[in-house]
């Protein structure tokens, strides 16, 4: 039942009765209406203004709704972009119980945070081998990683996976991203990363024994099943399990040759050749690319030599040849006397002319040219022989790779005191795939593999 509604005739209106509410309540808003008009009130004033200015009123309302709206937008993507502001403080990085700080921008390159392999290695007691840009981190026989300088690519137990960045490989550090390496780790590491405060934990996760106060460290797997393996295994033989971007079983006998012992002939400044020794299993050349000029090696190495170009073709490397290779006696002769007739011409002794030039070139009858087992590589884009070499991706693809095709670096940076001569990256030395493996590995050079075998 409604509220309003009359109970009983006694509540009913006469006619009369509501005739006269009506004209006092009438009465009563024109009162209202003229005192409106004449009340001089700042709301009277406004509310009679809105209503004589309707459509400004709404423009107005509406503009300030506008207003009120973009403010509120703005305030919150300024909010937004606050809370997702990257935090470019200097990174912590935890190893174990050790710590170390890093740049951020040292670490933080294009987006991808870079950790150091060479100090994870330090802290896990990973076994580190190879040469200061290519370096490989081993667990166990078949359980390691490889990374080489300026690649985006890794191997990982012999598969070649992407690396997702761009490793930087020295004597000192060897950067790596951290993405990877959380993938490319099996159980033995945990890894813990806080972006809000920077921090980069890693530590060797542990195996209660049965003494369950007792913790020893798990065992570090690499696996390369979370990434797109882009180069497999060649399975060769038992020894090595090298990957080839070529089917090298053509060349196989004299990659990895049964008389290797005699591919191992020391020439230097202490172990002269003589005037008369001449190989006499010289071959020319079949392939080398970019040479206008024959050259020739002993019959294995110049094989063995092929392989390695065709491999470098294959891998996209076609820039790349050989400028000298085999020398007789009387060719390094004309080579030596050229270069102290320079010196000597630019007012130096002959004896200062000898010590100058004898730091990188052979005096005659003591050059490993003379084996007719070495060369010396150049690319299209060099206008001399010099250490720009070690800018190419010939000298980089050599420096993971030439040790499989039975060459080594022959004059490293670090050996000059050993081996006599400058640096050079452009001086392959053929030694038998065996050898080639031992040194690259090792990181000695021939004279010290020489000594210890
Ligand atoms: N450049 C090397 C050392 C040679 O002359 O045989
Ligand atoms: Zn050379």
């Amino acid at each position: 039942m409604k509220k309003n509604k009359p109970q009983s005739t006694q509540d009913m209106l006469t006619e009369e009765e509501l005739r006269m509410i009506k004209k006092s309540v009438d009465s009563d808003r024109e009162q209202r209406r003229r005192l409106a008009h004449y009340d001089n009130s700042d709301k009277a004033k406004l509310v009679r203004y809105v209503k004589k200015n309707r459509i400004f009123a709404v423009v107005c309302v509406i503009l300030i709704a506008c207003v009120i709206v973009t403010l509120c937008l703005c305030a919150a993507f300024v909010i937004k972009k606050m809370a997702n502001r990257e935090n470019k403080d200097d990174f912590t990085i935890i190893l174990g119980d050790d710590s170390y700080t890093a740049k951020y921008k040292d670490i933080m390159r294009d987006g991808i945070l870079y950790v150091d392999m060479r100090r994870i290695a330090e802290y896990t007691g990973l076994t580190v081998t190879g040469s200061a840009t290519s370096v490989k981190f081993t667990y166990d026989d078949d359980n390691y990683l490889r990374f080489e300088n300026g690649s985006d690519e890794a191997v990982i137990n012999g598969n070649m996976v992407e690396l997702g960045g761009t490793a930087t490989v020295t004597a000192r550090i060897c950067e790596i991203p951290y993405d990877f390496l959380t993938k490319a780790v099996g159980d033995g590491l945990k890894f813990t990363l806080d972006r809000t405060t920077n921090t980069v934990k890693i530590q060797r996760r542990m195996y209660a024994t049965e003494d369950d106060d007792v913790f020893i460290p798990k065992e570090i797997h690499f696996y390369s099943d979370a990434f797109t393996v882009l180069m497999g295994i060649t399975q060769v033989d038992d020894d090595y399990k090298y990957e080839y971007s070529i089917d090298v079983s053509a060349f196989l006998s004299s990659i990895d040759p049964d008389n290797a012992e005699d591919y191992l002939i020391l020439a230097n400044k202490q172990n002269p050749l003589g005037a008369d020794y001449t190989p006499t299993d010289l071959k020319s050349l079949e392939i080398n690319p970019n040479s206008s000029r024959e050259m020739n090696l002993r019959s294995d190495a110049a094989t063995a030599l092929s392989a390695m170009i065709l491999a470098m073709r294959a891998d996209g490397i076609t820039d790349v040849f050989v400028t000298s290779a085999y020398r007789s006696y009387s060719y390094q002769e004309k080579l030596f006397e050229g270069y102290i007739a320079d010196r000597m011409e630019s007012g130096m002794t002959r004896e200062e002319a000898e010590a100058a030039v004898l730091e990188f070139s052979a005096r005659p009858g003591t050059s490993e040219h003379q084996t007719g087992l070495c060369l010396d590589f150049m690319t299209t884009q060099m206008s001399d022989l010099d250490e720009s070499f070690e800018e190419t991706a010939a000298f980089r693809w050599l420096s993971a790779n030439a040790h499989k095709y039975g060459f080594i670096l022959r004059y490293p940076s670090d050996k000059v005191s050993t081996t006599g001569y400058k640096y050079e990256p452009w001086h392959y030395r053929f030694v038998g795939r065996n050898a080639a493996t031992e040194i690259y590995e090792s990181g000695i050079c021939l004279e010290e593999y020489l000594e210890l075998n």
